[in-house]
């Protein structure tokens, strides 16, 4: 059976931008970048300020590719759930607007919050990669949107008022999710840090649901949970502003797959890897010859799953060091090969590893494995093994 994880990445989308937001507002998740020396400067000058710790919890169904953690908005405070996704820029929750389109959803209620402010701006905005098992076909992920302001709450941080997204209506792909929104963390959101005073960083683990007291996960805002992972962190800087690291090589059972420096985009909402056809069928090609396109879902390859078992399919990925420190790895082990057996053709499992138009995309099939340090102030990610 396949779950129906989301993926959550704005790349090729048509983005929200909200227009003229209010000036009164302390963040908005959808501001525009400072520079980055500007931010550099602020995460110096609130160093003393304390992290907090935001539970996750993992949507485990069959395979867990999908953490989701509280937030809360308004005064008094209505809460949700919501996917933290390093993949886009903005938070979105449903509004009671949106009515039976968002049944399973918890719903904002507006009236009901003295600290309210419409922005007055409608949008919508269309995700562009829906990968996990759930194909992306026009725009089947699609939300309507409100851009309002008022109090928010994250672990521990409050902010006054930010502005953010009511989902007004949206397609019925998004109606069997166990969460009610998502909240982009971008690395444009150093505003979010700096209203709260901390250090613009925040560290995610997620440990799988195989790991002893597993299916648990953690955001830390403004700081990194040293509990939770072993040794040193290691860094890539950001490319072109995003949550997107130069890979070097890339290596199958650490045989040579690609050599060349390929931009990487790291997405906390997405469950699975997607690279350009060539890569894909290089990967592919070195794990099995038994690996095949499947013409049921364009993009997609699957392999008999009965040749599952014994099949190593290890893929390290190599990346460019900060200054100062080495090239290094990240692996995927060969456990996250198989997403399950496809519908139509239950004998073949679909591989972690989709066909994408023109970007490569690392999500949770490698991102749980590490620990992940998601620097703003220093436009860098930083990693090291959580011991899963
Ligand atoms: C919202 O969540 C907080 C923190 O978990 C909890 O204390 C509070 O009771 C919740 N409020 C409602 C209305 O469920
Ligand atoms: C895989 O990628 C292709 C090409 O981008 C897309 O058409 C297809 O819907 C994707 N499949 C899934 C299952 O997401
Ligand atoms: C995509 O959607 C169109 C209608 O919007 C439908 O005709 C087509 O069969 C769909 N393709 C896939 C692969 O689901
Ligand atoms: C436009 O935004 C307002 C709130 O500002 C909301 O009440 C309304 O439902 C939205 N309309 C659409 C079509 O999304
Ligand atoms: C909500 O979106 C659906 C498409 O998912 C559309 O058919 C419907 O007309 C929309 N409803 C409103 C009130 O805009
Ligand atoms: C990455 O892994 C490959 C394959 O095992 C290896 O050849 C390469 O030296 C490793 N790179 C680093 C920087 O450790
Ligand atoms: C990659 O190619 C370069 C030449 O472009 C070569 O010097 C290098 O040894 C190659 N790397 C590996 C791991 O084979
Ligand atoms: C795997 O592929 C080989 C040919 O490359 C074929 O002989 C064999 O039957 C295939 N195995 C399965 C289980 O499909």
């Amino acid at each position: 059976m396949f779950p129906s994880f989301l993926v959550f990445a704005l790349v090729g989308a048509t983005a929200a931008v909200a227009t003229a937001p209010h000036s009164s507002l302390k963040f908005s998740l959808s501001s525009t970048a400072a520079t980055p020396d500007a931010r550099r400067t602020r995460v110096a000058a609130s160093t003393a300020a304390s992290s907090s710790n935001v539970q996750l919890v993992d949507y485990f169904d069959g395979t867990d590719l999908q953490w989701y953690g509280p937030i809360s908005l308004g005064t008094p405070s209505q809460n949700f759930t919501v996917v933290f996704d390093t993949g886009s820029v903005s938070l979105e929750v449903p509004s009671i607007a949106c009515g039976a389109a968002c049944a399973n959803q918890r719903q904002f209620d507006p009236s009901k919050s003295s600290t309210f402010e419409d922005q007055f701006s409608n949008s919508s905005v269309t995700f562009g990669t829906g990968v996990g098992v759930e194909p992306v076909n026009g725009s089947n992920w699609k939300l309507d949107l409100a851009f309002v302001a008022d109090a928010l709450v994250v672990g521990d941080i409050s902010v006054p008022l930010g502005g953010f997204f009511l989902i007004t209506n949206q397609t019925a792909t998004f109606l069997p999710d166990p969460f009610d929104g998502i909240m982009g963390l971008s690395p444009d959101m150093g505003d979010f840090f700096d209203s709260a005073g901390l250090p613009a960083i925040f560290g995610m683990d997620f440990t799988p649901h195989s790991a002893p007291g597993g299916g648990a996960g953690e955001l830390t805002l403004g700081g990194v949970d040293t509990t939770k992972f072993q040794g040193d962190l290691v860094y890539s800087p950001n490319v072109d502003g995003q949550w997107q690291l130069n890979s070097q090589a890339l290596f199958v059972n650490g045989k040579l797959a690609l050599n060349k420096t390929v931009p990487l985009i790291f997405d906390s909402g997405t469950s699975n890897i997607l690279f350009v056809e060539s890569t894909a069928k290089a990967i592919h090609a070195l794990i099995s010859p038994n690996i095949t396109t499947n013409p049921d879902e364009p993009g997609t390859f699957g392999i008999p799953c009965a040749l599952l078992p014994s099949l190593p399919a290890s893929i390290s990925i190599q990346f460019a060091p900060i200054a100062g420190q080495n090239a290094f790895n990240l692996t995927i082990p060969s456990s996250e090969l198989s997403l399950g057996p496809f519908a139509k053709t239950p004998e073949l499992c679909q591989t972690l590893i989709n066909v994408s138009e023109g970007f490569n995309l690392v999500g949770l099939s490698l991102l749980k494995h590490y620990y992940s340090a998601w620097d703003i102030g220093g436009a860098r990610i930083g990693f090291a093994p959580n011991g899963f």
